[in-house]
């Protein structure tokens, strides 16, 4: 017997983006520099095929013609990001009247088209000078966010009833200073957990900010969760998922939902003398500014294991001195992006929300697969056909209707992304869109087959 999945009648259905990725004009109408720019200016060897920043989608161009095609696959709702350096060029100061006109148009295009903005204020995107002061590491920038953000809610908060104040905040932070894929690409664990204390202290300051406004809408964040699974029962296996968890998952996940850090990441930073610089007053801000949304992005699980070997003592201090990742035989994968699926993962974090997080409203904010050379898919009408894109959601659609079935609170799905976009150093590399973009003949765009699919899930609520 064939099961139907019906999805409530309001549930949200749409997709997410970024503004560096998709909307090009990077050096247009007064934006100002941010990372990115700057770092591809320095070092566009670092990013695929050197293609960097500057054009991306097209969408500030085109945006107009983008809108009317996400209605027309059957978009409720769309999440975007302000570019902070093209509001407000230097990260500080003034703001740019031709983005403040730009940012307006989108918005009002969506909702002629019955489309709802959700609006992200920070997705990875510092501007340079702010960069320069050192990013999410420098107080003075926490404070010029939560200015920008206050910019953004007086000037748009009239017509945006859903705000974020981050997108996965932990990647930007990591990619940073551990790990190397994002400028200035340093390797310093204890600026890395000063910028993740900030990244959280700055979106419980907007929170605040945006509470004390009153203008009737929610503010949440939206954080890349990756469940953390023990190779074994081994209680030294189990032991090593949960501080993966604690790190990864419950850095930003304790703070923002319940105001509280766990406590075997902080008895981590103690012992190993990574304690945050902490100010009065911050601890119980955080307490007291939590999200009233949480936005859930979901690729991938991780499988952990407890230590093999001894570390090296004089290595940089990583997360990782804590856990092995787990090479698990027999997982399906995404072999372009090198990526497990694994779609019951997306039903484990809706249920540890549920039983730990107060089961506040939530969302599934990104979930998706990243396809390389997708033109060979081509069909005669020169449509991609991406079946394993749409198997790729139907999979993991079926476990979140399951966990609405168990009590979840889960309010909608967006995917990524509506269009191919430009993913920071892969570039163009993995496609994801619902909608192809040809870079060689000016960001022609094309509908998929999974673009079409997505129209009848969304009109009709069901799989
Ligand atoms: C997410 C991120 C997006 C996008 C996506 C696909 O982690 O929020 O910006 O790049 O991955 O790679």
């Amino acid at each position: 017997m064939v099961k139907d999945y019906l999805f409530p009648k309001d549930f949200w259905w749409g997709s997410a983006s970024s503004a560096t990725q998709m909307e090009g004009a990077a050096n247009k109408d007064g934006k100002g520099k941010n990372i990115w720019d700057h770092w591809y200016e320095i070092e566009p060897n670092r990013f695929f095929k050197k293609i960097g920043p500057s054009e991306t989608s097209q969408f500030y161009e085109r945006y107009k013609e983008d809108i009317a095609l996400m209605k027309e696959l059957g978009h409720n709702s769309f999440r975007f990001s302000i570019s902070w350096s093209r509001l407000i060029p230097t990260g500080e100061g003034e703001v740019n009247p031709k983005a403040v006109q730009f940012y307006n148009q989108v918005m009002d295009e969506l909702w002629n088209h019955g489309i709802e903005p959700f609006v992200n204020l920070y997705h990875f995107d510092m501007p340079f000078e702010q960069q320069e002061k050192g990013g999410w590491e420098s107080r003075e920038v926490v404070k010029a966010y939560v200015k920008y953000a206050e910019t953004c809610f007086d000037l748009f908060g009239d017509r945006v009833k859903k705000w974020f104040t981050h997108n996965e905040p932990i990647v930007p932070v990591e990619n940073q200073y551990l790990y190397g894929h994002h400028y200035p690409a340093l390797c310093n664990f204890q600026k890395c957990v000063q910028a993740g204390f900030h990244s959280i202290l700055a979106s419980a300051m907007a929170i605040r900010a945006y509470h004390k406004r009153n203008l009737g809408g929610k503010i949440g964040i939206i954080l890349n969760l990756t469940p953390s699974y023990p190779r074994s029962q081994h209680p030294a296996d189990v032991e090593a998922a949960k501080i993966a968890d604690a790190f990864f998952n419950r850095s930003f996940l304790d703070p923002s939902v319940k105001g509280t850090f766990p406590s075997e990441l902080v008895d981590i930073l103690k012992k190993e003398g990574f304690m945050p610089h902490i100010e009065d007053g911050d601890i119980t801000l955080i307490k007291e500014n939590t999200v009233d949304l949480l936005g859930i992005n979901y690729y991938q699980p991780r499988r952990v294991k407890a230590k093999e070997n001894l570390f090296n003592p004089n290595a940089p201090f990583m997360p990782e001195r804590y856990f092995d990742y787990h090479d698990m035989p027999g997982k399906k994968m995404n072999p372009y992006r090198g990526w497990e699926i694994y779609e019951k993962g997306i039903y484990d974090i809706l249920m540890n929300v549920k039983e730990n997080y107060g089961n506040i409203e939530c969302f599934i904010s990104e979930n998706g697969m990243g396809v390389e050379n997708e033109t060979r898919f081509l069909n005669e009408e020169g449509m991609i056909e991406d079946d394993y894109r749409i198997e790729f959601y139907e999979e993991h659609l079926k476990w979140v209707h399951q966990a609405i079935q168990d009590g979840s609170n889960v309010k909608g799905f967006h995917v990524w992304t509506f269009i191919d976009n430009w993913s920071w150093l892969n570039a163009y590399k993995n496609r994801y869109g619902l909608v192809s973009v040809d870079l060689d003949k000016d960001c022609k765009r094309t509908v998929k087959k999974s673009g079409y699919w997505f129209k009848k899930l969304a009109v009709t609520g069901l799989i």
